[in-house]
């Protein structure tokens, strides 16, 4: 980050002129800096939904939503998901660089080292009742884990990071798998030491004692690409609660809980779920007009679901990739899926419409992700848990940035436009039944 002090943005308040710094990221992207503004002035900012609040610095992610550009530590995610698996960039978002081949047979012992979650956690399953969503069970089991995993406090987390993010990334996933086993009244699978990080999670998920799954390279591959495009979106709805929640001090494992019950909200990561539901209902109808017609009504509370991006105004460049991946995955498993028509009918109808062009909205990674998941197997209620392990190392990555900035405590104004003050004798009179 560039500062420039040469250069200032001029406020007039009254007679009075103030200067404020002007801040240049190093893709350009420029700045006013506030920071001084209410000591100087008795004033604040404000800015509901903080679209134009850059909340922090950040060297992790760059997206450029005009231009549809998204980079993970300056690598664009076309060629991550050509080059590199998704324990690489959970390692290069934590740690700021790829792994090199020693440090990743270390990360990698460290994920096999991490991956059991204590016994007694798992009996947790049990009491939680039937038909829980999978994401309310994985906000209260990562929760959990500070009662189970001592030294919890913030120096030693992030003294010991590679231990605290590698038992992280590894238990969220079985966690996950058992919440899914659990639902369906299967026994739970514990994970291998010698199948890899997506390997393993497709074979908790789908191996049972009487019917043993086949570990399909290509149904790994594709989650690697799932999960890495996943992975990191710089301060998105649930990154934005893990800094807040984290610059309390909070332990990592209250953190990132927090970041997945912000994700698991239907206009954030549960969009992809809310997506296929929304799909099957209009394939069900048939008339995809009908649909963009209520989308377009202000009087209905209908949206397209995986439409629509706070920063994209173009294309999302991940949506781009799982799109052509549908194509590809599934024409190699031979497999029909009446919804990807559906899919490409909506999107084709509302890229023509006049009140999506006018708005730049277009599909965004939710709209056609939840159409992998399905062809892999995964059922809609986990779509969402999917979300939240592939976005477990931005999150990570995002805690140990802010800790190390030693930023303060994330503490909001707002303009009070409730009541004057109200009296003592306004209140005694409200409580003498004669006046009432
Ligand atoms: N369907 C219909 N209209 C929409 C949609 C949509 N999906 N998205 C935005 N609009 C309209 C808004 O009504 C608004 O119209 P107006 O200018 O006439 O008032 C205009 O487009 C701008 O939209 P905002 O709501 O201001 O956009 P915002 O940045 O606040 O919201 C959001 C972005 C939440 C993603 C929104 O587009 C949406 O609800 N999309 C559907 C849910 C979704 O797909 N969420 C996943 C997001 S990606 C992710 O979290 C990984």
């Amino acid at each position: 980050m560039e500062k420039k002090p040469a250069e200032f943005a001029i406020l007039k308040i009254g007679e009075k002129e103030i200067r404020l710094p002007l801040v240049i990221g190093t893709q350009g992207e420029r700045g006013i800096d506030i920071s001084s503004l209410r000591r100087d002035t008795g004033l604040v900012t404000i800015d509901p939904g903080l679209g134009n609040t850059a909340a922090c610095y950040s060297q992790i992610s760059y997206v450029d939503g005009e231009k549809g550009i998204l980079r993970y530590r300056g690598i664009p995610i076309e060629v991550l998901v050509k080059k590199v698996k998704f324990i690489d960039v959970a390692y290069l978002l934590v740690h700021g660089e790829l792994p090199g081949a020693d440090e990743r047979k270390k990360f990698s012992e460290m994920l096999n080292l991490n991956s059991m979650m204590h016994e007694d956690m798992r009996h947790f399953f049990d009491h939680f009742p039937q038909g829980s969503h999978p994401m309310h069970i994985l906000s209260t089991m990562i929760n959990a884990m500070a009662a189970f995993y001592p030294n919890v406090d913030i120096k030693s987390m992030a003294d010991n990071i590679d231990t605290s993010c590698a038992r992280l990334i590894s238990i969220i996933r079985t966690m996950a798998a058992f919440a899914y086993k659990k639902s369906i009244g299967e026994p739970v699978v514990y994970p291998r030491h010698d199948l890899s990080y997506c390997a393993n999670f497709l074979n908790m998920m789908f191996d049972s004692p009487v019917r043993p799954y086949h570990i399909h390279p290509e149904a790994v591959r594709l989650l690697n690409v799932l999960f890495i495009l996943h992975a990191e979106h710089e301060q998105n709805c649930s990154t934005t609660a893990v800094r807040a929640i984290g610059s309390a001090q909070v332990n990592l494992y209250a953190t990132i809980s927090a970041g997945i019950s912000a994700l698991s909200g239907p206009l954030h990561g549960g969009a992809n779920q809310a997506v296929i539901e929304m799909l099957r209902m209009i394939h069900e109808d048939g008339d995809v007009d009908k649909f963009i017609r209520m989308a377009r009504d202000k009087n209905s509370p209908f949206r397209l679901m995986g439409f629509g991006h706070r920063v994209y105004k173009t294309y999302d460049p991940r949506a781009e990739i799982v799109r052509n991946e549908c194509d590809a995955y599934l024409t190699l498993i031979n497999h029909k899926d009446p919804l990807l028509d559906t899919a490409r009918r909506v999107e084709e109808a509302a890229r023509k419409d006049s009140y999506f062009v006018e708005r730049n909205l277009y599909p965004n990674v939710d709209f056609y992700t939840g159409i992998l998941y399905r062809a892999l197997g995964i059922p809609e209620n986990m779509f969402t848990v999917m979300f939240a392990l592939a976005r477990l190392p931005g999150w990570v990555a995002h805690w140990k940035e802010m800790i190390g900035d030693s930023t303060k405590i994330i503490r909001p104004r707002q303009i009070y436009i409730g009541r004057n003050e109200i009296f003592e004798h306004e209140i005694e009179n409200r409580n003498n039944p004669q006046i009432i």
